[in-house]
């Protein structure tokens, strides 16, 4: 069935459309319906089936036969490490490793948090929780350790599970005093904490505490999946909003098996037993859904790939990855192909490479320019199909389904809806305004199955920020139009939230560390634009009266304050000291026109301006830094 046939049938009967996907699914009690709309507006789905990820995403692969497949291949330029793990031996360890979390105390519903590098034991520790029930929370590890803290507070888990370290280029990231400091820092304290030793560098273990990956598994019995209520949370995975508390994003069991089995054929165009890479991380939701659970639910083999598209060792590595194991379907963020684009401009290495097996490169994550997505899809010769989506939503709202046969791409648009997602652009009073016309982005409730019913022990925080401004809809944080032929066009966040290197970064939460500094009376951060990273936070510090130090010993200060509270992946590397900051008469900061100035845009005086004048010191003051040059 064509792509618009497809939506048709679920726009004409939702309800059957699902419980249809739902059958892809082995349930341990099939769910007597799709959707549960007792509490509208918040919607729950397939809430009466009893189901277990785990089995789903492994056993069922060995029960019927697949046990030999390869289910994740380790490909670690930066430890010059690879290794293939079947379905079976998948199985093992994970029943394992469960088993020795179950000795412990772990059982359905407690929470553990993961800080894991890159490596196939995070998967593991992810599935292991899935298969007791217990419910995890992965936590970035380029996040420093009070932004783990907060996530310990908020999740308040049983169990850590945690390497010793990670590896980045030219540096080990030491995971281990990360993880004692946010213990240290938190008020919540878990009963315990397993450790993966690396060989890079082996931690110390804290007595009572600590307990080591593999000695703690010695001689336990392996567990069993437990099933779990479909509405059950599978896991909470934190996202960045306009403050320096994040959501904790609630994904429920069902509703994720069902949409991401589906997601696979329909919108990666993959059968069973194809590879499936997708180049991020495990701790964002690309990395949940796509290097973790989807490729696994679906029976594909996943590569878990330790390092960076550039400088592992060059910036061939993302085609000798595609050529070595056969990858049919690649996802990655478009920054990753600016930087391979910035090292080797022509596209000189791929030559070297044997990418046929390849059918498709997906970009997600972030705007895709269209120079970039020229340039993949000239130097790769496959189609380029950007698509587009959230933490919220776990998958895709608007993509171009490949496995419904062909779409023209429109470069520019990451596509059309997914069944399940009406998407509507309204005015700011709520009305859909014309094809052509900028709005902000909603989606008609209930969402589909899979998105996020409510945030972590934040329901009056999930309904205002998503469902109170536009009533009946799911309001997306994103602004942009639609054209005549229904394709949407992403432009612009509507929040304080920026994508840097297409990590979702709030802009409020740095300003929080800033405004902690002594010597910062105020301050303001803004995304600018980056040509290899999108966009760049950039601060604006209003010193205390008095305060006579070196404005230069200050932003280093701020600097290092970012780095170590929020964490490396902040990229907070630009600030500068101003007298004051613009204003509206009411004292709203305009941080919408300071990145106008310092992207050299045309803007429009804000009528409300306090004080135009100071236009030109922010100007000034951001050519200090290479901006506001144009
Ligand atoms: N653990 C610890 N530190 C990490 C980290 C991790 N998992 N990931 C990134 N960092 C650090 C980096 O080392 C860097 O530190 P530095 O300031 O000391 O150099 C900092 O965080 C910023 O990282 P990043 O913004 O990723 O920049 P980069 O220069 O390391 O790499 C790219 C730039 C474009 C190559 C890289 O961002 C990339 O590959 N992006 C792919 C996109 C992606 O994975 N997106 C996820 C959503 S799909
Ligand atoms: P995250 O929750 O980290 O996946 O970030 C989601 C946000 O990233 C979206 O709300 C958008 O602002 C942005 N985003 C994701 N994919 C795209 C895309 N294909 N085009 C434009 N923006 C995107």
């Amino acid at each position: 069935m064509a792509y618009t046939d497809v939506y048709a049938a679920w726009q004409n009967d939702p309800e059957g459309f699902w419980m249809q996907a739902a059958q892809a699914i082995d349930w341990d009690r099939q769910p007597s319906r799709a959707l549960w709309d007792e509490n509208a507006p918040l919607y729950e789905w397939f809430a009466d089936g009893m189901v277990n990820t785990c089995w789903n995403a492994v056993d069922r692969h060995v029960a019927a036969g697949r046990g030999d497949q390869a289910a994740i291949i380790y490909d670690s330029p930066v430890t010059h490490t690879k290794q293939t793990i079947s379905y079976a031996e998948l199985k093992d360890r994970v029943a394992s490793l469960a088993g020795a979390l179950r000795a412990k105390g772990v059982e359905k519903g407690d929470r553990v948090i993961i800080y894991m590098p890159m490596v196939p034991e995070a998967l593991e520790a992810m599935l292991a929780c899935a298969r007791l029930g217990a419910i995890h929370s992965v936590v970035f590890g380029g996040f420093a350790s009070h932004e783990l803290a907060v996530r310990i507070d908020d999740a308040r888990p049983k169990c850590i599970i945690a390497a010793s370290c990670g590896i980045e280029p030219g540096r080990v990231v030491h995971y281990k005093p990360l993880l004692d400091g946010a213990i240290e820092a938190a008020a919540h304290k878990p009963d315990f904490c397993v450790i993966f030793q690396r060989e890079q560098e082996v931690a110390h273990l804290t007595e009572g505490r600590d307990v080591d990956w593999h000695a703690f598994q010695y001689g336990v019995t392996p567990a069993d999946c437990v099933p779990v209520e479909g509405n059950h949370p599978a896991y909470i995975l934190y996202t960045s909003g306009t403050t320096g508390q994040p959501k904790g994003v609630v994904r429920p069991t069902g509703g994720h098996l069902v949409a991401l089995n589906w997601s696979m054929k329909n919108i990666y165009g993959v059968e069973p037993g194809e590879v499936f890479w997708a180049a991020s991380d495990v701790g964002w939701v690309v990395g949940h859904s796509y290097i973790c659970y989807a490729p696994l639910i679906h029976g594909n083999t996943t590569v878990v790939f330790e390092g960076k598209p550039v400088g592992t060792p060059d910036a061939g590595t993302f085609w000798r990855v595609i050529a070595e194991h056969k990858v049919r379907a690649f996802f990655t963020a478009p920054t990753a192909f600016r930087a391979i684009k910035r090292d080797d401009p022509k596209g000189e290495l791929i030559a070297n490479y044997d990418i046929s097996n390849l059918h498709a490169l997906f970009l997600a994550g972030e705007r895709a320019d269209p120079d970039t997505v020229e340039w993949a899809r000239r130097v790769m010769g496959v189609p380029v199909y950007d698509h587009w989506w959230q933490t919220e939503t776990g998958w895709t709202i608007a993509g171009y389904p490949t496995g419904l046969g062909g779409m023209t791409v429109k470069v520019g648009s990451p596509g059309v809806p997914m069944p399940g997602y009406d998407v509507q652009i309204l005015d700011e009073a709520g009305h859909p305004v014309p094809a052509g016309t900028l709005g902000a982005i909603a989606v008609r409730l209930p969402l589909p199955p899979g998105t996020l019913p409510t945030l972590w022990n934040a329901e009056a925080r999930f309904r205002k920020s998503y469902l109170d401004h536009f009533p009946g809809f799911y309001e997306t944080g994103d602004a942009g139009y639609r054209d005549e032929d229904g394709y949407l066009y992403i432009m612009a966040r509507t929040d304080d939230v920026i994508n840097v290197a297409g990590h979702r970064l709030s802009t409020g939460g740095m300003e929080e560390v800033l405004a902690g500094h002594p010597d910062v009376a105020e301050c303001a951060v803004i995304g600018v634009t980056d040509e290899l990273k999108g966009q760049l936070p950039l601060g604006f510090l209003c010193l205390n009266k008095g305060c006579d130090r070196p404005h230069a010993d200050i932003v280093k200060e701020v600097v290092a304050r970012v780095r170590d509270q929020i964490g490396p992946v902040a990229a907070f590397k630009l600030a500068v000291v101003v007298d004051r900051l613009p204003k509206t008469r009411s004292g709203k900061i305009l941080r919408a026109t300071m990145v106008k100035i310092a992207d050299s845009e045309d803007f429009k005086m804000p009528a409300t301006i306090d004080d135009p004048a100071i236009l030109d010191e922010i100007r000034a003051a951001l050519q200090t830094l290479g901006y506001a040059r144009g």
